[in-house]
């Protein structure tokens, strides 16, 4: 039996006045169009461990962690305690305070290739930061990308607004795709300056994989070859999958990389990290990377405890370990299902995506299913995999696999 709609008066009602002074009401992947239209909240009002609730009332279990910075869980209570107390001494200034220090300290004992690092504020301020570096350092022009990146120019997929020139030296392959990546190097074998890849494979709506064995590698290898920097975008993969990023748990060392989301669970904070012999260009002065709110420190006190908290409590085996119990439960549940529905992921990201058919009802199965689940107090995104927090409980897990197994029996109807 298909559940019964959510209320979601107040939510609407705030939508139509949204509308009115804010183009679209909602901007980005946060839009209505981006989850199932009618069914999802559309503003929330609190969230505390692995929950939120919306602002009429009704409570999930919040599998998107805010698509990537709730690491730990909501609102919790060492990282926002310390935030508050910096918040009572000052934290916008005009020179730098300490806690810089300590931050990029405490990158460069964990992450292979961090000997410096650089704290901007969001993730698409740290790839196209890294990407400066890296043509400032080559002098090269031309850019290999496999995955999204953030909204600027050089690689936002929307090109409406965006001069030509600012993304034609960009060139997007397949994760995992050697050939592609080989034939690039053989059409311009002097003039990559970079090759940027994420951590894990996570297109919008695609199954995530993990890298192949050989595909860093490779990458490794003919960025050395060509004299190309090798970026490693871990804004999703960093504090997330190993504290040390993808690069540790995959063994690799790019000459950059990027972080953000996770390494302050929630606090608007990003880096980017590399060799010192690359990031000498900015040391020089020939590349500027600078913004007023860079040096602001509440996100680097949040971004410290984050990360001690993370050490203490052993949170990424803990992730690990209660996805793999997860997705293994996951997949007994859609054993049965494989012929309309993906199970993909690692255990901190898993993603159920619907394979297409001839007619067409994979859409309407995905429509079905996302209802069925929100309707269950299961917030998921249709398009994007879910992360696994340190706060979800069993139980918090569990409710999401009673959702699940009854949301698989009403698509089979579909
Ligand atoms: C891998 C990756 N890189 C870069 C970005 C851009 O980060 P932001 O949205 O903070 O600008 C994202 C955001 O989802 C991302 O997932």
């Amino acid at each position: 039996m298909p559940r019964k709609k959510l209320n979601l008066k107040k939510s609407v009602r705030l939508y139509e006045e949204a509308k009115r002074f804010i183009p679209g009401g909602v901007t980005g992947i946060r839009r209505p169009i981006n989850f199932i239209p009618g069914e999802y909240p559309i503003f929330l009002k609190s969230g505390k461990g692995g929950r939120i609730t919306d602002v009429d009332g009704n409570e999930y279990v919040d599998l998107l962690c805010a698509y990537g910075p709730i690491i730990i869980g909501h609102r919790e209570k060492m990282i926002d305690d310390a935030v508050i107390r910096q918040m009572k001494e000052g934290f916008c200034f005009n020179l730098p305070q300490i806690y810089q220090n300590e931050l990029c300290k405490i990158f460069s004992e964990l992450i292979p290739c961090a000997e410096q690092t650089i704290l901007v504020r969001t993730g698409s301020d740290a790839t196209t930061g890294a990407i400066r570096i890296a043509r400032g350092y080559t002098g090269k022009t031309k850019i290999i990308r496999s995955g999204y990146h953030g909204w600027h120019d050089w690689c936002v997929e929307v090109k409406g607004g965006i001069l030509p020139k600012t993304y034609e030296d960009t060139i997007d392959i397949h994760y995992n795709d050697i050939d592609a990546l080989e034939k690039v190097f053989g059409q311009y074998p002097d003039d990559i300056a970079a090759v940027i890849v994420t951590g894990v494979g996570h297109p919008l709506n695609e199954p995530v994989v993990e890298p192949t064995p050989g595909f860093f590698g490779r990458i490794r290898e003919l960025t050395r070859k060509h004299g190309s920097v090798m970026i490693l975008d871990e804004i999703r993969t960093g504090f997330r999958i190993s504290l040390g990023g993808a690069q540790k748990r995959y063994g690799v060392t790019p000459d950059l990389a990027t972080f953000g989301k996770a390494m302050a669970n929630g606090y608007c904070i990003s880096a980017i990290s590399g060799k010192r012999e690359v990031m000498n260009v900015v040391t020089e002065g020939k590349v500027f990377i600078s913004s007023t709110f860079f040096h602001n420190s509440l996100e680097m006190v949040a971004s410290i405890e984050t990360i001690k908290f993370l050490k203490k409590n052993k949170v990424i085996d803990n992730i690990w370990k209660k996805g793999e119990k997860f997705l293994e439960e996951l997949r007994k549940l859609t054993e049965n299902y494989s012929d309309i529905i993906t199970l993909s992921g690692i255990p901190p990201m898993p993603f159920f995506t619907f394979p297409r058919d001839d007619a067409g009802k994979y859409k309407e199965r995905r429509v079905r299913f996302y209802t069925e689940c929100i309707r269950a107090g299961v917030f998921m995104q249709p398009y994007h995999h879910s992360y696994i927090c340190y706060r979800h409980t069993d139980k918090d897990l569990n409710q999401v696999l009673n959702a699940v197994s009854d949301a698989l029996k009403i698509i089979r109807e579909v």
